[in-house]
């Protein structure tokens, strides 16, 4: 057990420093601007493992597209895959869906409020839960995600890798947590510690010299964090194949792009569709269209794309799934693979996502 006395942990004064800070700090970010629970619930799923700025690219659209649990529960599932397409871990956007469809069917629609019924839905844990308790409806549970943890441990000065590590060392975080919560606003609580996490007290260079913190912060910045992990090369090489539709017309269906989609029995990004993998990595010069740097988790990939003309297709080697031509505005609107998504982008043969929001996203779906 932790010990909490009062002197060390004046929890009072922490809280108002904390809240002056982020009331005059926080970003201007759009989930804030809602107490609808179900637009924080989308939030919070698409934070996990995922940068902000590209959260807030793909967050709009998707709640324009589903702007209620109920429009979200009544999609087919490749919808919603392709509004989640950028974000990558696929695996969030299929449980988000279901969880939405379980809501619809067994609580009329309506999110429960407290953080336990919160965590009974697919896909939400202790976090995301607390986080969606605590801003929607005020109730008094701290978050503890990555962000908070490094906070806390740097203020008390307890080391990751220390003797306490492990599981010893969560209780001990979740109870200092607990402890500092602020049981007026729970909610601006939750989302200051972890906006300093994210802004200030970061894993590596922290600002300390603006922290509202530092005065009481055992370590100022001196923590040891976990290194970075060091990042794996692949080479791997994709085809792309485009042709004028054989049904000729004047519009934006002139022209058709091949595509496969990846078996639905496969543990990473099963049913997206992607450009047909070769199954050798080297491409002569003459075929190279392009190469690309693609980091999916510690993998950095080098991915060459090779020009494939329509009368060589045949020649491609077995497809592992289902191979398409898609006419290029219908590929804009398919669940795509990031990498996919990015090769028809600087091919300026897709215009409708960004290329920023999608140039170091995460992606990985492992079921
Ligand atoms: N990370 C995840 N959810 C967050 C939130 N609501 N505010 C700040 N950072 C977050």
């Amino acid at each position: 057990m932790v010990k909490l006395d009062r002197e060390t942990w004046d929890a009072a004064r922490l809280r108002v420093q904390l809240l002056g800070w982020y009331k005059c700090n926080q970003r201007d970010l759009p989930w804030r601007r809602s107490r609808d629970p179900y637009a924080i619930w989308v939030s919070e799923i698409m934070l996990q493992q995922t940068r902000v700025a590209v959260v807030v690219e793909r967050y709009q659209a998707f709640l324009e597209r589903f702007p209620t649990l109920i429009s979200l529960a009544l999609a087919p599932e490749q919808e919603v895959l392709a509004l989640w397409s950028g974000l990558g871990y696929y695996r969030r956007a299929r449980m988000l869906h279901k969880a939405a469809q379980f809501v619809a069917e067994q609580h009329q629609g309506n999110l429960p409020n407290s953080a336990d019924d919160l965590r009974a839905l697919p896909g939400i844990g202790a976090y995301t839960a607390a986080a969606i308790a605590s801003i929607a409806h005020g109730q008094g549970v701290a978050v503890v995600d990555g962000n908070v943890e490094r906070v806390l441990c740097r203020l008390a000065g307890w080391e990751a890798s220390g003797r306490k590590g492990g599981a010893a060392l969560r209780r001990d975080i979740e109870e200092l947590a607990a402890h500092l919560l602020d049981p007026e606003h729970p909610g601006d609580f939750n989302q200051a510690m972890m906006e300093l996490g994210a802004t200030v007290c970061t894993p590596r260079n922290p600002q300390c010299l603006v922290c509202p913190l530092s005065a009481r912060c055992k370590t100022r910045g001196e923590h040891k964090t976990t290194p970075r992990p060091r990042m794996l090369s692949r080479e791997v090489a994709h085809a792309l194949s485009v042709r004028m539709s054989p049904n000729p017309g004047t519009g934006p269906g002139s022209r058709e792009v091949l595509l496969e989609q990846r078996p639905q029995s496969v543990t990473v990004m099963p049913g997206l569709w992607e450009l047909p993998a070769l199954p050798d990595a080297a491409v002569a010069q003459q075929d190279l269209r392009m190469t690309v740097r693609h980091a999916i988790m510690q993998v950095n990939y080098y991915v060459r794309i090779r020009t494939v003309f329509e009368d060589d297709v045949p020649a491609l080697t077995v497809p592992g799934g289902e191979r398409r031509w898609v006419p290029l505005y219908e590929a804009a609107t398919m669940a795509l693979t990031g990498l996919t998504r990015k090769v028809l982008s600087r091919a300026h043969l897709l215009t409708v996502v960004p290329l920023d929001a999608i140039a170091e996203s995460p992606e990985i779906d492992v079921l």
